[in-house]
């Protein structure tokens, strides 16, 4: 496999050095499905991890590297960092950020959330550092249905911030009534339910999988929700040979390793042409390359200083411990219900 704008001796070269890099440095590659596949079989081939933001963030804790590689957008490094406080966290670029993450700002937010000093704040990992430090459970999609469930039978008022669509899901299949922030995911957000029901009638057996932060008329039509982990074992578990999928296309990599018999569809979020921002593409996630990857690398075995404003993901003390409160709740709750405890799809 090559990688998008190298040839195949290139992609093979510099994976080469990078699996050496890895080694020379002690450092392990947690990419997300949401990334270039050839970084995806990187991971996987030396001694890293693919996975959802919840299964990310366990592997992270779990693995003894002195430095995690994180492949993905920024929340996701900061969750390793915060997780993992005694190991240093680099990405290929701190710019990789998230649309949730930027409609949430920390200081709003709080003052919002100082209102209703009852309700019980649960924020998406999709979140900064500081967010999460003001929450009381952090959770990500996989996760988030069942929390919800526990506060709402523990009579909980609830503030949900920042995804609308995943709030609005969630209070659909739990009967919670809360207070919810107004961000949205710029891909995700693009899918459109009258393209899906016009490919339904082209693929009259394909099922539609989508990820929850999906709008909720895209969801309505939907014959399952879940996140990216999830719908990688819907797809395997059902018996349909078509999918129609409303989420990122990166996670098409792994659907058609795994599942090359089957067929996925891209859902239509209105055509590269029209308006949409992303066209199933995230921005950020399209950060991470082999190239910036080797950067990265060359740098961290050069002996790059502590902090580099570029790679390494530093978090305030006080923030992060405040912070690490509601994560490790959430890995607490999952590890009791045994919610993905199988890890990889
Ligand atoms: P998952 O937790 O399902 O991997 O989702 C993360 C994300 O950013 C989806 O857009
Ligand atoms: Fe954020 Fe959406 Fe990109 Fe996921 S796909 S990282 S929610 S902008």
């Amino acid at each position: 496999m090559r990688s998008a704008g190298l040839g195949s001796s290139e992609t093979e070269n510099i994976l080469g050095r990078l699996k050496s890099l890895f080694v020379e440095t002690d450092s392990r590659l947690i990419a997300h499905y949401y990334t270039e596949g050839v970084i995806q079989d990187l991971a996987e081939a030396s001694g890293g991890f693919v996975g959802d933001s919840l299964e990310m963030a366990r592997f992270g804790r779990d693995c003894d590297a002195s430095n995690l590689i994180v492949a993905g957008v920024r929340f996701m490094g900061e969750t390793a960092k915060i997780l993992s406080p005694d190991k240093r966290v680099f990405m290929p670029t701190l710019e990789a950020t998230c649309s949730l993450d930027l409609a949430c700002p920390v200081i709003e937010f709080s003052e919002f959330c100082d209102q209703f000093p009852d309700h019980a704040v649960v924020v998406y990992a999709n979140t900064s550092a500081a967010v999460k430090a003001r929450a009381d459970w952090v959770v990500t999609s996989s996760i988030a249905v069942e929390v919800i469930e526990h506060l709402v039978s523990k009579g909980q008022k609830i503030i949900w911030a920042p995804d609308k669509h995943l709030g609005r899901y969630i209070e659909r299949c739990t009967g919670a009534e809360m207070l919810i922030w107004e961000g949205a995911c710029i891909v995700h957000e693009e899918f459109k339910a009258a393209g899906v029901s016009d490919m339904r009638a082209v693929y009259k057996d394909a099922a539609v999988l989508a990820h929850p932060e999906s709008p909720a008329s895209v969801l309505a039509i939907a014959d399952f929700v879940g996140s990216t982990t999830q719908i990688i074992k819907a797809a395997k578990t059902m018996t349909n040979s078509q999918f129609i999928v409303a989420t990122d296309l990166g996670i098409f990599h792994k659907l058609n390793k795994v599942l090359p018999g089957k067929e996925f569809i891209v859902a239509p979020t209105a055509g590269n042409d029209a308006t949409c921002r992303s066209c199933a593409s995230c921005p950020w996630m399209g950060m991470n390359s082999l190239e910036t990857l080797e950067m990265l690398l060359v740098k961290l075995a050069d002996r790059m200083e502590i902090g580099d404003s570029n790679h390494e993901i530093e978090i305030n003390e006080a923030v992060s411990e405040q912070a690490m409160i509601p994560l490790q709740k959430m890995l607490n709750f999952a590890a009791q219900n045994k919610i993905l405890v199988e890890g990889k799809a």
